[in-house]
């Protein structure tokens, strides 16, 4: 019946039990791969990705292919029947026809409340514009409880472009959830986090401020998540030249940074951490791609009803 399978739009989408169910079962992935490797055989994926992605798209892909199962789909709107007009609700009608479970990224927000409407499947918000990216909050999630052994009582610096970054909207909607967490926002005026996140920090009597000054929030943090300045939903191209490179991470601001924060980015990065941070064992954006996969794949067993 169309509409009745479980859909993940938002990270609050999966209750904190549900979370807690899926970080011992990326746990246990880790430890006992050989456990899972065929228990999604004879299961499909879709990955619908009118949007470019490398790492959303490859890490669901390579999650199913390590759980024994298959994957079919699109990685852009040109090479699908978008491209002559069909409506995301057809594409979610026919696939559901095609496939056990669906991941989608989409330019427009809302559009996975459409394809959620439409599924007779699970289905999975792979990113929807400037909105939310559950998924990465999984990999991130589980990034900061495995490297800080908790996800409560941290002081968590999000750096960059808080305006467009669905990963920093869904990272403080799942972090909300945890007790004492801490804020500090930085990013320039231009691209501020948006009224209606600043109103969750405050409706959940959260302590936050906001800066344009890495320099100076940098040693306050236990987190520190960095993002990439959002070209592709600037309206014109001189803003964006003016603060792409606004902040840049260098193994020089570091110093000020406590021996055990751990920075995080969803990637790609384009300027804002410098290479020569990877070295820094404080560097945990490749691990989060690791976290991710793990994350994903957790989440693929719990929606087929196969993780037990
Ligand atoms: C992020 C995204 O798509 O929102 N990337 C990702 O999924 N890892 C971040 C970004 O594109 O900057």
């Amino acid at each position: 019946m169309k509409g009745k399978a479980r859909s993940i739009i938002n990270i609050l989408d999966l209750s904190v039990e549900e979370l807690e169910h899926l970080f011992t079962l990326a746990d246990d992935i880790e430890r006992n791969p050989e456990k899972y490797q065929d228990r999604c055989a004879h299961k499909q994926l879709a990955t619908l990705f009118y949007e470019p992605s490398t790492r959303t798209r490859l890490s669901f892909e390579s999650a199913m292919l390590a759980l024994g199962g298959q994957t079919l789909g699109f990685a852009g709107a040109s090479s699908s029947s978008a491209s002559k007009g069909e409506s995301v609700a057809d594409t979610i009608s026919v696939m559901s026809n095609y496939v056990d479970i669906i991941a989608m990224r989409h330019p427009k927000e809302g559009a996975p409340v459409v394809a959620a409407m439409h599924t007779t499947v699970p289905f999975i918000n792979a990113g929807d514009g400037g909105h939310f990216h559950p998924t990465q909050t999984l990999a991130d999630l589980l990034t900061i409880r495995r490297t800080k052994q908790r996800l409560s009582g941290l002081t968590i610096g999000l750096c960059g472009d808080l305006k467009f970054g669905r990963t920093v909207h869904s990272l403080i909607d799942a972090m909300l959830r945890y007790p004492d967490n801490r804020y500090i926002l930085i990013s320039p005026e231009e691209l501020r986090l948006p009224e209606y996140e600043i109103d969750k920090l405050h409706d959940a009597g959260a302590e936050f401020e906001e800066t344009r000054s890495l320099e100076e929030a940098i040693p306050k943090l236990d987190i520190l998540y960095m993002t990439r300045v959002q070209k592709e939903r600037f309206f014109n191209e001189e803003d964006y030249v003016r603060l792409k490179d606004i902040y840049i991470l260098t193994p020089d601001k570091l110093k000020s940074a406590k021996e055990d924060m751990a920075i995080l980015h969803p990637l790609p990065r384009v300027n804002e951490i410098s290479v020569a941070v990877d070295q820094d064992p404080r560097a945990k954006y490749f691990y989060q791609t690791l976290c991710g996969k793990q994350m994903r794949m957790a989440l693929i067993l719990y929606l087929l009803g196969l993780d037990q």
